[in-house]
């Protein structure tokens, strides 16, 4: 079943460049956040209060993509203070953790070992990072914000098409911890559509959280439960592990492309600067003279080169000196340009280096904007669907497996031919390289608020809706648009059904392209405030269940 709202809200007399939104909009991945998020809009919250709520919300409901146990990017627009930062509450690795944990004494990486079960997961930063928005940039206290997520775990939510295909695509993994599959599943199977997942243990967290914030998580009764939950089931997490977890606010990542500015996800997440570098090589050419086979010829080799930097550079800027000047540098983007021929690929093993991304399965994203021109872009992950399946028992709190973002074996391909880099080396207390790529496209006369999950694949999409948002077209272009995309290795042009026409295809093709078409991915949510035209708009993707909605304002 696809449920998806496309509202649009256009004042008929427009004051040139409005200084406010004429309504509120959000997109988020599940209809219930998206409700969450205006519920605390008319209760007189802000969109970061909003955030709060859908990011509560998405814990509960879309347990598969997003929560507690998991952490996130929050890229954040305060129109006061006229200013940008991102919220990075990115897991850490636990302070155990080593960079060898998951290979055997022979070098060899542990089959599954960092992504099922206790050991898998990192130490979450989703509840300090509520707990932060709240405090530092929300009018609404915890309690509020945390009501209606606290409402969905202890009512419960039905299963819907979407929950049963990841429910299904973990079934393994749930067979390793009985307390996961007691709260997911029903006798070991995903259950029948409309069942309602409760989740008692769950509100009880956040009514911890409602109560004491991130301490309420961090310390005392939950993080003891936590703590010896994982430690029983051959985790390594300590109490000083949750008690140090701290957000850090950081600079987003900043470019220019066609007059507009794009504001994007900073170290350590690799999405603001893979965005920019593709953005930066493609300014140099006139994309929309080109015949579809041309354009796409282009998009592929901007997206084979900034991957090929991506695995090279980039880990946790507070461990590793990463070169975000050059890489963002448009003059770099010059000598990335002047290696694409027109008429052939390049072949990615012609480029030093070889260093492939994996792809993640399920995260989620969110887009709000409110009254006063407030805006957020988030996306948020526990990496794989349900994360590492895995439970502590008491807590209701799917753990994240977002471990196996690091590069599991730095520098030496892993059975499954996967290299990562040193940069993202697993370390004590280090953050794990991310895709996730939350952004606003800016000019004097927009703002776009996009971003999708889809683990390696997050940045070319974010990268296609971009195009279509600077082109003029709606939000509901953006995130419909047929998906294109290359990672550098393996050396392939995945492409969703309809992307190509039998021509282009085979233009592609005789330029040397290796194409393969797959099943459609992502997730795209979106809103835009034309403030030209003193509109709103939003729009989720059809492809999955989202709601994207715009509500006028309530009345005083
Ligand atoms: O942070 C990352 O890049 C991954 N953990 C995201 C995983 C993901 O998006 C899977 N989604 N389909």
């Amino acid at each position: 079943m696809l449920i998806r709202l496309f509202l649009l809200l256009c004042l008929a007399v427009a004051p040139l460049h409005a200084a406010q939104p004429p309504a509120s909009a959000m997109a988020s991945a599940h209809p219930l956040a998206t409700e969450a998020g205006f519920e605390i809009l008319d209760q007189g919250g802000n969109a970061f209060d909003a955030a709060v709520a859908v990011s509560a919300a998405l814990a509960v409901v879309e347990p598969y993509s997003s929560g507690l146990g998991g952490g996130g990017f929050w890229l954040l627009h305060d129109a006061d203070a006229s200013r940008d930062v991102m919220i990075d509450g990115r897991e850490r690795a636990p302070l155990a953790a080593h960079r060898d944990m998951y290979l055997d004494p022979r070098g060899e990486a542990i089959p599954r070992a960092s992504m099922d079960g206790a050991l898998a997961a990192g130490i979450p930063g989703v509840p300090a990072a509520l707990d932060h928005l709240a405090r530092e940039y929300g009018r609404l206290p915890l309690s509020a914000s945390l009501a209606p997520a606290i409402r969905l775990a202890r009512e419960g939510f039905a299963v819907t098409p979407h929950y049963r295909r990841m429910a299904a695509f973990r079934l393994e993994a749930f067979d390793k911890d009985p307390e996961a599959a007691r709260l997911f599943l029903r006798d070991g199977q995903p259950p029948e559509l409309g069942h309602l997942v409760r989740q008692p243990e769950l509100a009880w967290v956040l009514e911890r959280m409602a109560g004491e914030g991130a301490d309420g998580f961090y310390r005392g009764a939950v993080a003891e439960r936590l703590v010896a939950g994982v430690r029983k089931a051959g985790g390594i997490w300590t109490d000083k592990d949750l008690a140090e977890y701290q957000v850090v606010e950081r600079e987003p990542v900043r470019g220019q492309y066609r007059g507009f500015e794009i504001i994007s996800a900073a170290p350590p997440s690799s999405g603001g600067i893979a965005l920019v570098t593709m953005l930066n090589i493609l300014a140099g050419f006139d994309l929309a003279a080109l015949d579809e086979a041309g354009r796409a010829h282009l998009i592929v080799e901007a997206m084979r080169r900034a991957y090929r930097d991506r695995a090279e550079y980039l880990g946790d800027p507070d461990f590793v000196a990463i070169p975000t000047e050059r890489l963002l540098h448009p003059f770099y983007a010059d000598g990335l340009r002047a290696s694409i021929r027109m008429d052939k690929a390049t072949p990615s093993a012609s480029l030093p280096g070889a260093q492939p991304v994996k792809q993640g399965d399920d995260t989620t994203h969110f887009s709000i904007l409110d009254a006063d021109g407030n805006a957020v872009s988030a996306t948020l992950s526990i990496n794989y669907p349900f994360g590492a399946a895995f439970v502590p028992p008491g807590t209701g709190v799917l753990l994240n497996d977002e471990m196996d973002d690091f590069s599991i074996k730095p520098g030496v391909p892993n059975a499954y031919g996967l290299v990562g880099a040193e940069a993202n080396a697993i370390a004590p207390g280090r953050r794990m390289l991310s895709s996730m790529t939350p952004t606003f496209i800016r000019s004097d006369d927009q703002l776009m608020i996009l971003g999708s999950p889809g683990g390696s694949r997050i940045i070319t999409m974010v990268l296609l809706g971009a195009l279509e948002a600077v082109d003029g077209k709606p939000p509901l272009a953006w995130v419909a648009r047929p998906r294109v995309h290359h990672q550098y290795l393996p050396d392939v042009v995945y492409h969703e059904p309809g992307a190509f026409d039998g021509p282009a295809r085979a233009a592609l093709e005789a330029r040397g392209h290796a194409l393969l078409e797959q099943p459609t991915w992502g997730n795209m949510q979106a809103v835009l405030w034309d403030k030209a035209r003193n509109a709103v708009d939003a729009a989720s993707d059809p492809r999955v269940e989202g709601m994207g909605a715009v509500r006028a304002f309530p009345a005083p």
